[in-house]
């Protein structure tokens, strides 16, 4: 089975986390040709609203086809649904990313994630995440799961059934709590699953901040933390991509100079880790960290 799903995940918000999981979907497409699906588990929609614009989303978000209508079909009404039904095509305003799809998110989340704690649904509803995510791996090239701060049932089984988790912080003492707080999580019930360290990953980061230099190099003194070589600069480009534009642009307009540069060096980093990964687990190597 290919081992291609990422949780993109720190306990922190506002670190940068959707907008990677943007920058990265529309470079595997554009640069690499690669098939990728981006599955939005925030109540926000952030993503959503990034990939596909406010206009298409409240058109899908009206007629429930997102996430959480599907997981609804799936753990509450207990019927079967087709997860193609509800993934949408052709998003992404980067005219060269056309290999992108969304699994639109929605703010009706967190009345599901409420049934769900209510009515004892968690198992099935791990059960669900899992039967989706082994069918979403061998149809798409990669899959990038956008999961919100708060550990919720949903982010959980995506932790606990995704191959890998990638987690994006700002070099800055709170995002590093964050980070602190998802590894004592990751540690409790290890017999339950879990997916390994793909990277972590600094980002938004201030290229005149000294605070924020040394915060880097205390990160990267701990390998256990598997922090990719990238940094993700600080800077308007990156903060501007979270804005859907309804005309098109080429990647080197959304992304310019260092920004596109960044997440072209990122983007191979993690190719790369998913290839060396799935190498070693032909040899029964031990992955990431604890
Ligand atoms: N590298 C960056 N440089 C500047 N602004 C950024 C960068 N990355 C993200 N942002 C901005 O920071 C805010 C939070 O980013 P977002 O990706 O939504 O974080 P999260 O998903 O962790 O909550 C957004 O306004 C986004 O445009
Ligand atoms: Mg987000």
């Amino acid at each position: 089975m290919k081992q291609n799903a990422i949780s993109v995940m720190n306990t922190k918000g506002g670190v940068g986390k959707s907008t990677i999981v943007l920058g990265l979907a529309e470079t595997l497409s554009a640069d690499h040709h690669l098939n990728v699906l981006v599955i939005d588990s925030d109540a926000q929609a952030s993503i959503s609203y990034m990939l596909a614009g406010p206009k298409r989303l409240t058109d899908v978000q009206t007629e429930g086809r997102t996430l959480v209508g599907l997981l609804d079909e799936y753990v509450v009404k207990q019927r079967s649904a087709d997860w193609r039904d509800y993934v949408m095509s052709g998003v992404s305003d980067v005219d060269d990313a056309r290999s992108v799809y969304l699994l639109p998110g929605d703010t009706e989340l967190t009345l599901f994630e409420r049934a769900v704690s209510k009515g004892g649904a968690e198992p099935a509803l791990r059960r669900a995440i899992s039967v989706l995510l082994d069918e979403l791996r061998s149809v798409f090239d990669v899959v990038l799961i956008d999961c919100p701060p708060g550990l919720s049932v949903v982010t959980e089984s995506w932790l606990r059934e995704s191959d890998y988790h990638l987690s994006p912080t700002r070099p800055d003492f709170i995002s590093a709590c964050g980070l602190a707080f998802f590894r004592r999580f990751k540690q409790r019930n290890p017999e339950m699953g879990f997916a390994d360290n793909i990277g972590l990953l600094v980002t938004m980061k201030d290229p005149r901040s000294q605070v924020e230099a040394e915060f880097e190099r205390w990160l990267r003194s701990d390998s256990s933390n598997n922090c990719f070589e990238t940094t993700i600069p600080r800077s308007h480009a990156m903060q501007f991509a979270a804005t859907y534009t309804s005309e098109i642009r080429s990647f080197h307009a959304k992304y310019p100079a260092e920004a596109g540069h960044a997440m072209r060096r990122l983007t191979r980093e993690v190719l790369d880790r998913l290839s060396k990964q799935a190498q070693s687990e032909l040899k029964q190597a031990t992955p990431g960290w604890n």
